[in-house]
């Protein structure tokens, strides 16, 4: 497995054989089974794997986040190195942004509700990340959570409207066995605050049981979710949503598929989880 910091190698190791097809997995590092998941994935799916391990500054709009972010790239390289990865990115910020760096994506009414609007300014910094990502690695494929669900739709909006030439791949959320979703974040949780973070998915199956039930006016679907996080003393909801999972409209009734969902403190850690319905 090549790691590199620098532009120039990656690229004269990406373009060593021309002939050969490549996935991509943009990460920021403390890597877990989700990631691991989407390395897979592209294992199967591609001759080459590359990896880019980078915690972007520019998608920080809180600057403590920012610092209190974890990191240990020791063992990222090693698990990554068990999967059969080709090629991982690792590069310092000066290397992404230079100190005259003064161009960015930005894709512009997707990102507006939900987390655009709980951390403006995110989805500028994740969208032109990703871009020079793609650039640096001129992947065929590039694969993404459906965990970070408005991400997987900006992302894939800006392949659309820039025409990337890569085809966008996003794998099912990986869960622990409580059904919490998998992010480095999880880290961070004291015990304690670990234990009320499954309500996130408790919110969510619950209301996924009642839209079985054949609930599917979006209010009713709010208060269920909402109900059920009630119990929890350290949960704080920052948003729940029932959206349309393209345009990420409101829906005030589910005709077809919706995209469920939330955002919680619990303590001051912020988590966020989401289900398709239908
Ligand atoms: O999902 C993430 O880890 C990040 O937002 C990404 C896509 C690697 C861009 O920094």
């Amino acid at each position: 497995m090549k790691v590199f910091s620098e532009i120039s190698e990656v690229r004269k190791c990406r373009w060593r054989d021309a002939s050969l097809n490549w996935g991509l997995v943009p990460t920021m590092g403390l890597l877990h089974e989700g990631h691991l998941s989407l390395v897979r994935r592209a294992r199967n799916e591609n001759q080459k794997v590359g990896v880019s391990i980078f915690v972007n500054p520019i998608q920080f709009n809180n600057q403590q986040d920012l610092v209190s972010y974890p990191r240990d790239l020791e063992r990222d390289l090693e698990l990554l190195r068990k999967e059969g990865v080709d090629l991982v990115w690792t590069p310092t910020p000066n290397i992404v942004y230079a100190t005259d760096f003064q161009t960015f994506v930005e894709v512009e009414r997707i990102t507006r509700p939900l987390e655009g609007k709980a951390r403006p300014g995110h989805f500028r910094g994740v969208t032109t990340v990703v871009a020079k990502i793609f650039n640096v690695f001129q992947p065929h494929r590039a694969y993404f959570g459906q965990k970070d669900a408005q991400q997987a739709v900006v992302i894939r909006q800006m392949v659309r409207d820039l025409n990337f030439n890569l085809d966008l791949i996003t794998c099912p959320t990986v869960r622990e066995t409580d059904g919490l979703a998998m992010s480095s974040r999880n880290a961070r949780l004291s015990p304690a605050a670990r234990r009320q973070a499954v309500c996130l998915f408790r919110a969510l199956t619950a209301a996924e049981n009642a839209f079985h039930a054949g609930a599917r006016n979006a209010a009713k679907l709010k208060s269920v979710m909402e109900k059920t996080t009630e119990p929890f003393d350290k949960a704080r909801i920052d948003y729940i949503s029932v959206a349309h999972p393209e345009t990420l409209d409101e829906l005030t009734a589910i005709n077809e598929k919706a995209l469920l969902s939330l955002a919680l403190f619990i303590d001051d850690l912020r988590l966020i989880d989401n289900l398709i319905l239908g």
